[in-house]
Formats: C-alpha cells, sequence, structure tokens
C-alpha cells in the first residue's frame, strides 16, 4: 500500500481519512493538482504549483505555501513510495468547520492531502506503435462556468467520461456554443494543413500545463501553431486530433463519433512532438536537464 500525506503527516494511503463536515466532502470545496514524475523528478513542478495557487485565489482561499514546502511534500512522498515515475495527486480543501452552511467561512482550515501512483515506465525506443489511440465522442458541455479553475467537482466530467465508455469509445470532446474546447480531462489539438490549432485559454477550459509545454516545444522546433476556436464539425476535417494532459502526454484520436480522422492512425505532426517530449525526458533521466524543462 502506497503513502500518502494529509495535513502534516505520512501514513498509509487507507488510513488517511478526513472528517465528514470537511467542506470538500460535503461542497466539493476545494482545488487540486496532478504532477507527474520522471526519474524520481516532478516535471514542471512551477507551473504546477502556480496553477494551484490560481486555482486557490479564484475559490476565494488564502492559503499561504511556498512552492518550496509543496516540493518537500512531494519529494518525501516519492521517496517513501520509491517510485521513479509516477503521478502525484495534490488537494486542498476548505477543511472542517461545526456547521453545513453555504457561506464561506471567514477562517481558512485547510485539509492538505497528497498521494502517489505509479505511471508506466519510459518507453525508451519510443516506440509509437505501442501508443493507444483514442476514439471520442461529442457531447454537449454541461460542465460549470469555470472550467479554468481545476476544482475537484468533477462529476459533470465523469458522466461526459461514462458516456464515451458506454459507446464503446475513449473519452469525449466537449462542445459549448458550437465549438470544441477540451476533453473530460484532457486539452485538445487539432492539425490542418501542418498546423497545431488549440483553442485559446477561457473560462471554459483549463489551462494545461502539458498544453502550454506542446506550445513551447512547437515554438522551439518550428511548428507552426494557432490559438483559435475549434468549431465541432471542423473536428471530422481535421489531419490529426491529440488530446493532452499530465499522464496522458499526448494521446493521438484516430476516431471522432464513428468517423475515422485523417489515415486513422497517428499523424507526422503527433510523431514529431511526440519525440520531442521523449528527447526531453529521456534528457531528465540522463540528469542533464531539470525537472523545470525550462525551453
Ligand atoms: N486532468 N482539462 C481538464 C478538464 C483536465 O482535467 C486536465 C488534467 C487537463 C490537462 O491539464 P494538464 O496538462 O495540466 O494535466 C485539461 C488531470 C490529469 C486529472 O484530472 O487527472
Amino acid at each position: 500500500m502506497s503513502i500518502a500525506y494529509l495535513n502534516g503527516e505520512f501514513l498509509n494511503l487507507e488510513q488517511a481519512t478526513v472528517p465528514v463536515l470537511d467542506r470538500g466532502f460535503l461542497f466539493g470545496d476545494g482545488v487540486y493538482e496532478v504532477i507527474p514524475v520522471y526519474a524520481g523528478k516532478p516535471f514542471r513542478f512551477s507551473n504546477h504549483i502556480n496553477r494551484l495557487h490560481k486555482s486557490l485565489d479564484a475559490i476565494l482561499m488564502s492559503f499561504e505555501q511556498t512552492e518550496q514546502a509543496w516540493l518537500k511534500i512531494c519529494q518525501e512522498l516519492i521517496e517513501r513510495n520509491d517510485f521513479d515515475n509516477a503521478s502525484i495527486y495534490l488537494q486542498v480543501t476548505r477543511g472542517s468547520y461545526i456547521n453545513r452552511h453555504h457561506d464561506i467561512p471567514e477562517l481558512d482550515k485547510p485539509t492538505v492531502m497528497a498521494m502517489i501512483s505509479p505511471l508506466p515506465p519510459v518507453q525508451k525506443d519510443w516506440q509509437v506503435a505501442d501508443i493507444k489511440c483514442y476514439s471520442v465522442i461529442t457531447e454537449e458541455d454541461i460542465r460549470w462556468q469555470r472550467c479554468d479553475i481545476k476544482a475537484i467537482t468533477l462529476l459533470a466530467n465523469c458522466m461526459l467520461k461514462q458516456k464515451a465508455l458506454e459507446s464503446g469509445a475513449d473519452d469525449t470532446i466537449l462542445v459549448r456554443n458550437g465549438e470544441a474546447n477540451e476533453a473530460t480531462s484532457s486539452n485538445l489539438f487539432i492539425v490542418r494543413d501542418g498546423v497545431m490549432i488549440t483553442p485559446p485559454l477561457s473560462e471554459q477550459l483549463l489551462a494545461g500545463v502539458t498544453r502550454e509545454f506542446i506550445l513551447a516545444l512547437a515554438r522551439k522546433n518550428g511548428i507552426r501553431y494557432e490559438e483559435r476556436p475549434i468549431p465541432e464539425h471542423e473536428l471530422e476535417l481535421a489531419d490529426e486530433i491529440w488530446l493532452s494532459s499530465s499522464t496522458k502526454e499526448i494521446r493521438p484520436v484516430v476516431k471522432v463519433n464513428g468517423v475515422i480522422i485523417g489515415d486513422g492512425v497517428a499523424g507526422p505532426v503527433w510523431r514529431r512532438m511526440y519525440v520531442y517530449y521523449q528527447q526531453l525526458k529521456e534528457q531528465l533521466y540522463q540528469g542533464e536537464i531539470s525537472g523545470e524543462v525550462k525551453l
């Protein structure tokens, strides 16, 4: 069993429990992060912690904890569990109060929890054949209006993901006002005529750390890209579609609502991007660069 962190203590995950009066439990009043770890090093840690602080500000929670303090918790979690490749889940809720009241309490008594689970080992030879390509459906986005906050309230995301699974697909691309914004737990990219396109940041989608990393890799390697809305009907016209997240990295999508995308296999621009991504991870493995991966 893995070791988790809860409010200053490291303990067995099964023993890490919170009171029923915790506002995370009662109201979904909390935010979270998912941070990948490669070669025992958190990947793009500052970006994740910056986003966590933005999420905390957005939900009006004043919880002061330095990046260094977060790093100390995460490093200890990695060491105690002895994982090389893993993902760390960090969650902060507003904590427990005497009564169940909708008003946000003045005093912050946060519950801080972190746990870790293994990620598959890095593929040294980057065998593209091993990458599972996704089939997706599209659905109306039934989530709230602040999808830029990484809030723990994910019921709509779970229901929308389940719709995909029930129809034999892997995930759902979410559409609002005719525009495809992101998937249930990842950002969206399409490629048309060699140009990578991703929706611009807004309150309708999460500012993915992986999304930002992919854009930086595109700038560094001369791949042209645009940040602009993607009308739903454009998905079927795309040469390539990808989803991106900290745990999926870049995942090719080869079918949308039963329609084959491009040649029905992972495309050439995806392949380039995938190799750039894996090369950096390899450098991380060799100790040539830090986990921040400044590009
Ligand atoms: N999900 N959009 C949504 C709705 C997400 O939940 C996520 C991440 C992303 C991608 O963000 P990033 O590249 O920073 O991981 C986009 C995480 C992995 C999760 O909920 O498990």
